[in-house]
């Protein structure tokens, strides 16, 4: 079973952080649909420090969820020390993980995120000062580079192993491709084969072969984000393949229908229906995304309210479509 620190995971495969995506509910489903652990959304360890309520909410983790990683970030070591401390006190979480791969301009802005792969001194005490703070398992995650020409993710992935992090998880762009063109999985291995702790590849992990394919180029987990949304299942297809198994057949309208109401109905319960609602409407669009016929509903699914209006709707299009 591949490990980080003292943690056991069931698989190799990972749900990655991704902020006003996975949430607890989530998190969950992707956990009873093989994913053998996550991340809450990242969270501003200045905001929590502050008691922003916002930030606190973030770190709900539920008893299922577990492991879970609780993904902090900021670019101040003292703040970002007692933050992580803060985040596990509330979050109960498993292990920290820093963001050191965010490319939004309001983050690197504040020298957070990807930045600090600029700032390599400053990204190195702030993982010291985390490392002193926590007794949890520590990882970092990071990109390939920052600029379109920039590989440096060897050098990163060094500084913080000598850090005495448990992991690092790369991500295979830069921060100037954001999430476009192709995700440099060489860059990742590279990374593996001077590292002696285990490396998270990260970037277009969308099938069982892009799964396969980083596995047996030496990573030692594997983590899925874009891949899994709309699309739980994208973990059980990963590990049977991991198996050895046969693929599952396609999942008919109304499976899909019914883990999605799984989904949408635990959001509601775990933040009331008013505010999950307004949230779970991306995800519904993500779930009908390539079913086909589904275009006329998706317009009406984009207004639902409710979790009646929604449940009424899904009866709707299984009737005229399934
Ligand atoms: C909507 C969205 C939100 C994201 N939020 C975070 C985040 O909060 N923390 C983080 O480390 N990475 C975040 N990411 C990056 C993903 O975790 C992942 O590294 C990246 O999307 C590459 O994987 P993929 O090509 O399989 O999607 C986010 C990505 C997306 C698409």
């Amino acid at each position: 079973m591949p490990s980080i620190g003292n943690i056991s995971f069931e698989n190799p495969l990972l749900l990655g952080p991704m902020a006003g995506v996975t949430d607890s509910a989530f998190r969950t489903i992707c956990r009873q649909e093989g994913a053998a652990g996550s991340y809450t959304e990242m969270v501003s360890a200045k905001a929590l420090l502050y008691q922003d309520k916002k930030s606190r909410q973030l770190l709900f983790i539920s008893p299922e969820e577990h492991p879970c990683g609780v993904q902090i970030f900021g670019s101040e070591p003292e703040v970002c020390a007692q933050a992580a401390q803060l985040a596990l006190e509330i979050s109960g979480a498993d292990f920290v993980d820093i963001n050191m791969g965010c490319p939004m301009p309001k983050i690197t802005g504040n020298g957070e995120g990807s930045a600090l792969m600029r700032n390599i001194s400053q990204a190195e005490k702030l993982i010291r000062a985390v490392r002193q703070a926590v007794q949890v398992p520590l990882t970092v995650k990071f990109r390939k580079g920052y600029e379109a020409d920039e590989d440096t993710c060897v050098e990163f992935g060094r500084m913080a192993q000598a850090c005495g992090v448990d992991a690092v998880c790369v991500h295979g762009r830069t921060r100037q491709q954001m999430y476009a063109g192709k995700s440099d999985l060489d860059a990742v291995l590279r990374v593996k084969e001077a590292l002696s702790i285990p490396v998270i590849a990260s970037g277009d992990m969308f099938t069982p072969e892009d799964a396969q394919r980083a596995l047996q180029g030496g990573a030692d987990f594997v983590m899925v984000a874009r891949g899994a949304q709309g699309d739980p299942q994208v973990f059980r297809r990963m590990k049977r393949a991991l198996e050895g198994l046969p693929p599952e057949k396609e999942p008919t309208l109304s499976e899909k229908i019914a883990l999605m109401d799984k989904h949408i109905a635990l959001m509601c319960q775990r933040k009331g229906e008013s505010r999950a609602m307004s949230e779970a409407r991306k995800h519904i669009l993500w779930y009908l995304k390539g079913v086909r016929g589904a275009k006329p509903f998706k317009l009406e699914f984009s207004h639902v309210n409710t979790l009646a209006e929604f449940r009424a709707l899904c009866q709707k299009m299984e009737q005229q479509l399934g």
